[in-house]
C-alpha cells in the first residue's frame, strides 16, 4: 500500500492523510498538472501556491540582512524584562514597535530608554494593555497596531511572542487550575497573537517573521526546580512553530522560536527568592560562568525576524551559554 499525502487545495474539501482506497478530488485551480492533482505523492509536494515571498537575502548587503527598517514588529511581554528589551532591540534595528502586555505601564527604566530611542530616530513606539488570553483584546490591539502601522507604510511584518508566566510546584500536588492557567498562557495566548498577527500579513499580502520565545525548557527537565506545567508549556510552542511553519510558509510567513536557557529577570528573581539553593545548581551548568542577561537575546530575536533569516523556518534557536550540551 503506497502512503499518499492528501493535500488542501482551493476547491477541495480534503485535509487528511490516508492510506487507501485511492479517491481522486479534482482542483478547478491547477494549469499545470495534467492528471488531478489533490493526490500529490509527498516527495513531488509542488510549492506552486507559495506566496512571492518578499523576505529574500538576494543582492542585499549585510547591514540591510540585519535592518528591521521600514516595518513594524509587535512585541507581546513588552512591559518587562525580556520582552521589553526586544522591543528596545527592535527599534534600535529600525522597525517601529508596538509593545503588548497585561501590565497597565511598562517599567519605567526601559521605556524612558525606548522613548529616546524614539525620539532620535523617528521611529514609534508604542504601549498597549493587553491580556494575551483575551481572543477580543489580541484581535482588537492588532488591528488598532496595523491600522497605524499602515498610515506609516511600515506594515506589520514581525512578531516577538514573548509573554508567558512560570510556575513552581511539585506535580503531584499541581492544582489542576494552575497546570490550566499556565497553558492557557504560554500555549493559547501565545497561538492566538500568532494568529491574528498572520492574519494581518496575510490580507495584507506581505511577508512577515514570527518568533516564538519558548525556553531550553521545552527539551530539558531543569534541576533543582520542578516546573511540568512550565516546561510542558515550552514544548508545546516548540512543537506549534513547527506545525505553524508548515501552515504559513505558503504567505512568505517564517515561524521559529527562541530558546533561551537561564536569564536574571523578574521570573527567574522570584524563583530564587523562594530557593535561593537553585542558583548553584544553574550555575554549575553554565560553560560561560554566567547566567544570561536579557541583552543576549537582542541580537538573535533581530537577525530571526530580519530578512537574512530568510530561509530559516520551523527552527528553534537554543541560546542557553551551553547549558543543555552537558549532561
Ligand atoms: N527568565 C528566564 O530565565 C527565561 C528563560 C527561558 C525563557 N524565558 C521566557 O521568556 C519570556 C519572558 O520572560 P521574563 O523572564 O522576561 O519574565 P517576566 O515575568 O519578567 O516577563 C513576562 C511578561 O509577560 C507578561 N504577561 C504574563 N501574562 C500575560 C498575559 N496573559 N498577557 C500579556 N502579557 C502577559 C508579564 O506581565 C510580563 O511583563 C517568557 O515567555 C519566559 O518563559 C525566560
Amino acid at each position: 500500500m503506497h502512503r499518499i499525502l492528501f493535500r488542501r487545495i482551493v476547491g477541495s474539501p480534503v485535509v487528511s492523510f490516508n492510506t487507501f482506497p485511492q479517491r481522486v478530488f479534482y482542483s478547478t485551480t491547477c494549469h499545470r498538472l495534467k492528471q488531478p492533482r489533490s493526490i500529490i505523492p509527498d516527495h513531488t509536494l509542488p510549492p506552486d501556491d507559495v506566496q512571492d515571498v518578499q523576505q529574500s537575502a538576494r543582492k542585499a548587503v549585510i547591514n540591510d540582512l540585519f535592518s528591521l527598517g521600514g516595518r513594524t514588529v509587535v512585541v507581546t511581554g513588552a512591559g518587562r524584562g525580556l520582552g521589553i528589551t526586544l522591543a528596545s532591540a527592535v527599534l534600535e534595528a529600525g522597525a517601529d514597535v508596538v509593545c503588548l502586555d497585561v501590565l497597565p505601564e511598562p517599567s519605567d527604566v526601559e521605556w524612558n530608554g525606548i522613548m529616546k530611542t524614539s525620539h532620535e530616530t523617528g521611529r514609534r513606539a508604542t504601549y498597549h494593555q493587553c491580556d494575551i488570553t483575551s481572543e477580543d483584546q489580541v484581535q482588537a490591539a492588532l488591528a488598532t497596531a496595523a491600522a497605524q502601522a499602515g498610515e506609516r507604510k511600515r506594515p506589520i511584518r514581525g512578531l516577538v511572542s514573548c509573554a508567558g508566566v512560570q510556575q513552581m510546584v511539585d506535580a503531584i500536588d499541581y492544582p489542576a487550575e494552575g497546570f490550566r492557567r499556565i497553558l492557557d498562557i504560554n500555549v493559547t495566548g501565545n497561538f492566538l497573537v500568532a494568529k491574528h498577527a498572520a492574519r494581518l500579513m496575510r490580507n495584507a499580502n506581505t511577508s512577515g517573521s514570527i518568533l516564538f520565545i519558548a525556553s531550553m525548557s521545552g527539551q530539558i527537565a531543569n534541576r533543582g526546580i520542578h516546573c511540568t506545567a512550565y516546561n510542558t508549556s515550552k514544548a508545546a510552542v516548540q512543537q506549534m512553530t513547527r506545525s505553524l511553519s508548515v501552515e504559513w510558509g505558503r504567505y512568505g510567513i517564517r515561524v521559529n522560536s527562541l530558546s533561551p536557557g537561564y536569564i536574571r529577570t523578574a521570573m527567574t528573581d522570584q524563583l530564587l527568592a523562594e530557593k535561593p539553593e537553585i542558583e548553584k545548581t544553574w550555575m554549575a551548568g553554565a560553560s560561560l560562568g554566567r547566567l544570561g542577561s536579557v541583552e543576549d537575546f537582542k541580537a538573535p530575536a533581530v537577525y530571526v525576524l530580519g530578512d537574512g533569516a530568510s530561509f530559516m523556518t520551523g527552527a528553534d534557536l537554543r541560546v542557553d551559554g551551553g547549558h543543555c550540551a552537558s549532561a
